[in-house]
């Protein structure tokens, strides 16, 4: 497509509830068929732009020092950059052996990092954005359920380091909702009160606004919170 002489390539993106697309690829623990090899697994994909750069070596160590975190509720974790997997070895071995950072050292990252030195699979996710860089992938994080369905996607420029405590929250969140039948409110944290779903007719809009459940607190009649213990969280969402 051409516009104002600018030849304007369109790419399709996957969106949230698509099924997440499929690719073979090779990556620093063998070869990996996403997302069939974690069917049955929440996984979270997310792409850096390079190996060897320092705001993708913070986010890498502190990935990796809270991937136990992420294993333990039920999610593997698989990085992805526009690198060979020659490079992504080297890396890895660099951070290992030499990086010390925020009290973090000796850390080795074991999930799989995708080497994608063709942007194949980069261009299937949408994760190349030509006006940050046109040959390296910006900071996206793909959170997909164990039926391979994409449930949410975040994205970040190059010079913005990702939250990774904010990422284990959108899982905790996205867990908390399938299993109680919940919504979570803004900055929601585990213990924090939750949303129950919105009144779908005129009589259950009367029968929330006239009852007397202690347990539940209508603001009005579309938007009533009830209280949900971290502890229940922890035991159905989050295997320890
Ligand atoms: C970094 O990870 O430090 C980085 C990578 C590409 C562009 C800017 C920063």
């Amino acid at each position: 497509m051409e516009q104002n002489n600018q030849e304007i390539k369109v790419v399709s993106m996957p969106r949230i509830g698509d099924k997440a697309p499929e690719f073979k690829a090779v990556t620093t623990q063998g070869e990996i068929n996403y997302p069939s090899d974690y069917k049955g697994k929440w996984s979270i994909l997310f792409s850096h732009p390079a190996d060897f750069t320092p705001v993708c070596t913070s986010e890498f160590m502190t990935f990796a020092h809270m991937e136990q975190k992420f294993n333990d509720a039920g999610c593997e974790l698989i990085g992805l950059s526009i690198d060979g997997l020659y490079s992504h070895i080297a890396w890895l071995r660099t951070i290992k052996e030499k990086i010390e950072y925020k009290g973090m050292k000796n850390i080795e990252v074991k999930f799989p990092l995708i080497e994608d030195i063709t942007m194949e699979v980069a261009e299937k996710y949408g994760m190349i954005m030509p006006g940050e860089d046109s040959t390296k992938a910006v900071r996206a994080v793909f959170f997909v359920d164990p039926q391979g369905i994409i449930r949410t996607i975040i994205y970040y420029p190059l010079s913005l380091g990702r939250n990774f405590d904010e990422l284990y929250r959108v899982l905790i969140g996205l867990k908390t909702a399938d299993e109680f039948g919940v919504a979570t409110p803004a900055d929601w944290q585990p213990g924090d009160d939750v949303i129950v779903p919105t009144a779908g007719s005129c009589g259950t809009a009367k029968e929330r606004m006239e009852s007397d459940d202690e347990e539940m607190d209508c603001k009005d009649w579309f938007f009533c919170t009830k209280k949900l213990d971290k502890e229940e969280i922890m035991n159905r969402v989050v295997k320890k």
